[in-house]
């Protein structure tokens, strides 16, 4: 009896802030855990060992952090065995400013080092703290050896690491490092193991996925790695994210055609509207460029979806500058959207411009930007409204227990009315109803139920 809390498993409380690919560290992060038997808790106050995954790509990331760390100091007065730990882009960029600011903290480590968990709890454990920012130039074997999870019938797969685009407002390379390429095999092997756990869906993620192949184990270029993984028997769909106007080739554009597996969706965030704007961007294309490249999309695809990020109230810019995006979203219509206002990033090329524009103004031109762009979203999901789609789904509403939900290859989610129950299909649906966010429709029997 009294050996009872012997075998109980340790515990882990994680907080994931920020992008796809954090969520895709803390995964990794969660496996490499699960190997020496912490379980996951929702409850800082039962954790063992506490880990916060953190995001600086905006805002006021570090305080954030601080502030966030400032909740846990009175669990380690409670329990002094309990071990804190910041990971993520806030870890690589303070290092060991963090530890010294915070006298509770035991772990700092960089996104490069997530799979030395064990070692870095390991030191901790003997009343060490430690720093771990260092950078990778390859991706070792060990780093991807505990494949991404299985979460149902969709998942991330992450194919590449860092970036060399060096945006002049945008941190990612300094916190990621440059670009490197996993190998295509480790890539399939993460595929077959998904699809045989039961995934269906699995989205392919990297800062900048059709540079694939270019640097480090990318034996293969991007097109040729969608068509490998097309391949893999029980994958039904495929998504990317995110993709770099200046790299996405003709090949990958034409790719939508000949493989149906590929979703009907593309995110191609265009940051602005006005030449001069992308030009201090160092986005490395023209308004014009881009537009020609969206064009192509729609004339080839017209049920295509596309999406995007902007930045508003980029240092310098003007109110035609603005306009210059206005008249881009009014251009393209996009199905959605990421808007954000411009925030200095230390450390950045754009941080030492000296034309930032005051607080108001950002807000208002996001404000209005944001307002167009709710409309054009809602129109665009009202011009589906009759036509039958294809929708994986992904199990009850929890909205109406009465309807099933899942999503559209063009990434709408959309409820619906069907006899059938189970998940992981593939199912025609009549839409029948739009809202701004989402749409209603019924399960078209008679049509193709593929699995
Ligand atoms: N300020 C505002 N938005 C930014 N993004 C990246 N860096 C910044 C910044 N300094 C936005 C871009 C990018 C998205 C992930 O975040 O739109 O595409
Ligand atoms: Fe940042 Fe530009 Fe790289 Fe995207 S492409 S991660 S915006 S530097």
């Amino acid at each position: 009896m009294e050996n009872i809390h012997q075998h109980e498993p340790k515990k882990v409380f994680l907080e994931t802030f920020g992008c796809q690919m954090n969520d895709n560290d803390s995964d990794r992060l969660l496996g490499f855990l699960k190997d020496i038997e912490y379980i996951r808790t929702d409850k800082p106050e039962k954790a063992d060992l506490i880990i916060i995954n953190t995001c600086s790509i905006r805002d006021k990331a570090e305080q954030k952090v601080y502030s966030t760390l400032g909740r846990f100091k009175e669990l380690k007065k409670e329990n002094p065995g309990l071990i804190i730990g910041v990971g993520g882009c806030v870890a690589q960029q303070e290092g060991a400013t963090l530890l010294k600011r915070t006298p509770h903290l035991d772990i700092v480590f960089g996104p490069h080092n997530v799979h030395k968990i064990k070692e870095l709890l390991n030191e901790a454990g003997n009343k060490k703290r430690v720093v771990a920012t260092g950078f990778n130039e390859k991706i070792d074997d060990d780093e991807y050896a505990i494949g991404p999870s299985a979460d149902g019938i969709k998942a991330f797969i992450s194919i590449m690491r860092g970036c060399n685009n060096f945006c002049s407002y945008c941190i990612v390379p300094y916190t990621r490092g440059r670009e490197v390429s996993r190998k295509s095999a480790d890539i399939i092997s993460d595929a077959q193991r998904l699809a045989s756990s039961g995934v269906k869906e699995v989205s392919l993620i990297g800062q900048n996925v059709n540079s694939y192949g270019t640097s480090g184990g990318g034996d293969v270029s991007f097109p040729e790695l969608l068509r490998k993984i097309a391949r893999v028997d029980g994958i039904e769909r495929i998504r990317f994210i995110t993709s770099h106007p200046k790299d996405i080739s003709e090949e990958l554009i034409y790719l939508f055609k000949d493989e149906p597996k590929l979703c009907r969706h593309i995110h191609l965030p265009v940051q602005s509207g006005s030449n001069s704007v992308l030009k201090a961007m160092r986005r490395g294309y023209t308004r014009e460029e881009y537009l020609s490249k969206i064009m192509l999309l729609k004339r080839l695809y017209p049920e295509i979806s596309i999406s995007s990020d902007i930045i508003v109230g980029f240092p310098g810019e003007t109110e035609a500058d603005y306009e210059d995006t206005i008249s881009l979203l009014k251009a393209v219509r996009f199905d959605n959207l990421f808007s954000f206002m411009y925030s200095v990033r230390p450390g950045t090329k754009a941080s030492e411009f000296t034309d930032h524009l005051p607080l108001e103004i950002k807000s208002e031109r996001l404000h209005l930007l944001q307002e167009l762009q709710k409309e054009i979203t809602f129109s665009r999901n009202l011009e589906l409204v009759g036509k039958t789609l294809e929708v994986l789904v992904e199990g009850q509403s929890r909205i109406d227990p009465n309807e099933m939900t899942g999503r559209t290859t063009c990434n709408r989610i959309v409820n619906f009315t069907t006899e059938a129950r189970g998940s992981g299909s593939l199912v025609d649906v009549v839409i029948t109803n739009a809202s701004p966010n989402s749409l209603k429709g019924i399960h078209n029997e008679r049509g193709n139920i593929c699995s």
